[in-house]
């Protein structure tokens, strides 16, 4: 059976390649109500680094300053074999393979791959903001294949910041702020919110943006990083065990890759390993070591993101339905044959939806007879 994750990543391009022949249509709505998880905080918390840790490679771009000026819709596809890469959806035809093989700083060419996609990243970035330090909320959607990942659905958004800098508008830091808070204030969207512990939770932009929208924390899973930054003689075991602020979820520590590992080239799985043992060998973080971590998190957040969606199949099974049942409409007034190409699209994205259709039932059928095999 197809996955649930890779079904509703599925419907997301789809809904998103079809762009402004939707909106009359119910696919908007559908879009809003399928879930997704946004990454916030504010400038250098560690957002990119908690994001390349969970992919286990590093492919964003990065630098000082405001790196992410517009959504990144990234989305991780576990394949059972072949050679992983990725994919922009605005280059539908070029597949960047050897992606992200970091582990041998002896092959340039895969290391040249890598930086391949992060520089087009920053070229899409630039030619929809015209490299200024503009923002814009135009999403750029990333897939990568791999058999390293678990299938998750994140959005990258640009870093919350307190002053605008030289070359950017006035307007900037409430621009980010109403840009991030229009992703997270949908009720399907679950809240990556990140803090650097190095800093008093109080001020956290994360904490500050998330709490307007989330005031229960029922939605919102709380990130830790920079935990070996800390000041000598403190620990973050009341933050990590949500006495400090409390949320439903768990809070998750990370230590990632200081500058000095970047520049060194540290690869990530030697990362991941080092950030393991950090807690498992500290008497302080030992007891809650098994629940540390990006490994854990991306498993963790894969895992709710799959009870979300089972928990809504009947409500999008119902929207689905309205959605296929206008496209029909819409598609008997563009008429036949389907020349045109917002015909095209409509019809690809019905049969998409039929296909969804078809796994939800299949899917409730197989939760009747006592099975539970996604
Ligand atoms: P972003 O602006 O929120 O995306 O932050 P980045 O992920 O780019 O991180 C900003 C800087 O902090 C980089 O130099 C990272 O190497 C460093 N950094 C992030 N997380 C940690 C951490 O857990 N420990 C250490 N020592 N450095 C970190
Ligand atoms: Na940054
Ligand atoms: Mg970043």
């Amino acid at each position: 059976m197809e996955n649930l994750i890779s079904l509703v990543n599925k419907i997301q391009r789809a809904c998103t390649a079809l762009g402004d022949h939707g909106e009359e249509s119910a696919l908007p709505t559908l879009w809003d109500a399928l879930p997704a998880i946004a990454v916030v905080g504010g400038q250098s918390s560690g957002k990119s680094s908690v994001l390349e840790s969970i992919v286990g490679k590093d492919f964003l771009p990065r630098g000082a300053g405001i790196v992410t000026r517009r959504p990144l819709v990234l989305q991780l596809h576990k394949i059972n074999e072949g050679r992983e890469y990725a994919e922009f959806m605005h280059l539908p035809r070029k597949r960047f393979t050897d992606f992200g093989i970091l582990l041998s700083p002896l092959s340039e060419k895969r290391v040249f791959c890598v930086a391949a996609v992060r520089k087009e990243i920053s070229d899409e970035t630039d030619r929809e903001t015209g490299r200024s330090k503009q923002i814009s909320s135009v999403p750029i959607h990333l897939s990568i294949y791999s058999p390293n990942v678990v299938n998750l659905t994140l959005i990258d958004l640009p870093g919350l910041t307190k002053v605008a800098v030289e070359g950017q508008p006035e307007s900037i830091v409430q621009d980010i702020e109403n840009m991030v808070r229009s992703f997270i204030e949908k009720p399907n969207c679950i809240i990556l919110a990140i803090s650097p512990a190095n800093q008093d939770l109080a001020t956290s932009d994360a904490i500050k943006i998330s709490r307007e929208v989330d005031p229960r924390g029922e939605r919102t899973f709380g990130v830790l990083t920079k935990i070996d930054l800390m000041d000598k003689g403190t620990d973050a075991v009341d933050m990590l065990e949500g006495r400090s602020y409390k949320l439903q979820f768990p809070w998750i520590g990370a230590v990632n890759r200081s500058q000095a590992d970047i520049n060194k080239s540290v690869d990530m799985i030697a990362a991941r390993r080092r950030e393991y043992e950090y807690f498992a060998n500290s008497p302080e973080y030992r007891h809650l070591a098994h629940r540390m971590g990006s490994e854990h998190l991306g498993k963790m957040l894969s895992k709710h993101l799959e009870t979300v969606i089972k928990s809504r199949i009947p409500g999008l099974q119902s929207l689905i339905n309205k959605t296929i049942h206008e496209l029909e409409g819409e598609l008997s007034r563009l008429g036949k044959p389907i020349a045109s190409d917002a015909g095209g699209k409509l019809y690809m994205i019905m049969e998409i939806c039929r296909n969804f259709d078809q796994v939800f039932r299949e899917h409730l059928d197989g939760t009747r007879s006592g099975g539970d095999k996604i």
